[in-house]
């Protein structure tokens, strides 16, 4: 059976696809390359050995979706496609309604009129009301979102779960990542973000490799167990295995039904520092700074649901996703840049 991945020269759906290809799915990719590169692609086959079907364009193009379609006999699509940052989002509110929600509007609108309604989608925790109990559940509520980019994955929840209970022939998944971090153990596919780094982890990579000069720690005054930010990291690898274990629950399963993807583990910012700099043997120099607007003080998933209904739990811990970060961002100190 052949998997569309949308986004799948991105971080996760690169990784996605090695673990798609090694379970035996054939894979075909669209993806625009708005904030990707095609050699991930390329490291994709060079570590599985096989083939993928791979289309440079947008999933808002209704011509092209038909087209790979008609091409290639799709079971099941996997919706990674879109713009995922955070701060972008509130400057630019309208392109993210655009991207994230057209694609998804266009995508369902072809795979009802080619009768194939199978999707797991790429949620995120951000959709999750901030004070709600931890650790956080798939009843936990949702909504109040703080910024556009959480909305959209919000709505895209709405608009899936909607056409799931109109229409009982669709399959979706939802799936709520934590936050996912670390990179192929090969060191030859990873976080590739343009820019400077929002995230946690890219930013410190690129400290510890000498791109930036050190890290800024958000906050150490929050109610937590060192005063730093708790969040539930999750390896990308893990996460990548989750989405194999959502295909195959998709293609048994009709209706809606919504997944934590995370470890079920708090761990704080200088949790973190510390065990990258004692895993990895590198210095990394930061300074405590004022918190960033919008963070939350602690995040982080029951994953009880994702054990019993999809038979995955992560396997990584937070030691092996500072190791595989760094051996990535070592190896590649320009990303696929170079
Ligand atoms: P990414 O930016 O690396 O990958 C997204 C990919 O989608 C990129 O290759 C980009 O070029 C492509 N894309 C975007 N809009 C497109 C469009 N209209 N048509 C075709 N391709 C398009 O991001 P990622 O970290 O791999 O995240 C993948 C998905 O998971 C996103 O939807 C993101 O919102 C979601 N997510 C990410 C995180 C995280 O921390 N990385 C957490 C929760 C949810
Ligand atoms: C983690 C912790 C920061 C950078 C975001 C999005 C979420 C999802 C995952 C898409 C926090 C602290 C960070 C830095 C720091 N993405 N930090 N210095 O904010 O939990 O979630 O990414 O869906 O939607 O909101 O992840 O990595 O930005 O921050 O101290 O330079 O690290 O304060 O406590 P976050 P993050």
């Amino acid at each position: 059976m052949n998997v569309l991945v949308t986004g799948g020269a991105g971080y996760i759906g690169s990784h996605t696809c090695v673990e798609l290809l090694n379970s035996g799915y054939g894979v075909v990719v669209i993806d625009n390359l708005c904030n990707s590169n095609p050699k991930s692609l390329d490291r994709v086959r060079e570590l599985t050995g096989k083939e993928l079907t791979f289309y440079e364009g947008d999933v808002r193009d209704e011509a092209l979706l038909k087209k790979i379609f008609a091409e290639n006999d799709i079971g099941c699509v996997i919706h990674f496609a879109g713009l995922k940052a955070v701060g972008e989002s509130v400057s630019i509110p309208w392109k993210y309604y655009d991207n994230n929600l057209n694609s998804t509007l266009v995508l369902t609108k072809v795979m009802k009129e080619v009768g194939m309604m199978n999707i797991i989608f790429s949620s995120s925790a951000t959709v999750y009301i901030a004070d709600n109990e931890m650790p956080l559940k798939e009843t936990s509520r949702t909504g109040g979102c703080t910024n556009p980019y959480g909305w959209t994955k919000y709505m895209t929840e709405q608009i899936l779960s909607g056409i799931a209970f109109a229409e009982k022939d669709w399959s979706v998944v939802l799936l709520r990542y934590f936050n996912p971090i670390g990179a192929h153990p090969s060191g030859r596919m990873g976080e590739d973000p343009r820019g400077i780094p929002n995230n946690l982890m890219p930013y410190i990579t690129q400290v510890a490799v000498g791109r930036r000069e050190k890290l800024s720690v958000y906050g150490n005054d929050y109610p937590t167990h060192d005063g730093t930010g708790v969040r539930d990291y999750i390896h990308v690898v893990d996460l990548a295995k989750g989405h194999v274990a959502a295909v195959d629950y998709a293609c048994k399963h009709k209706g809606c039904e919504v997944f934590n993807l995370g470890t079920g583990v708090g761990v704080s910012v200088l949790d973190m520092v510390n065990t990258f700099r004692e895993v990895n043997q590198v210095e990394l120099p930061y300074v405590i700074a004022p918190r960033r607007p919008g963070d939350i003080a602690t995040c982080y998933a029951d994953p009880t649901k994702s054990r019993e209904v999809l038979g995955w739990t992560a396997q990584h811990d937070l030691a092996d996703m500072c190791r595989d970060s760094w051996n990535w961002q070592k190896n590649n100190p320009m990303g696929y840049g170079e």
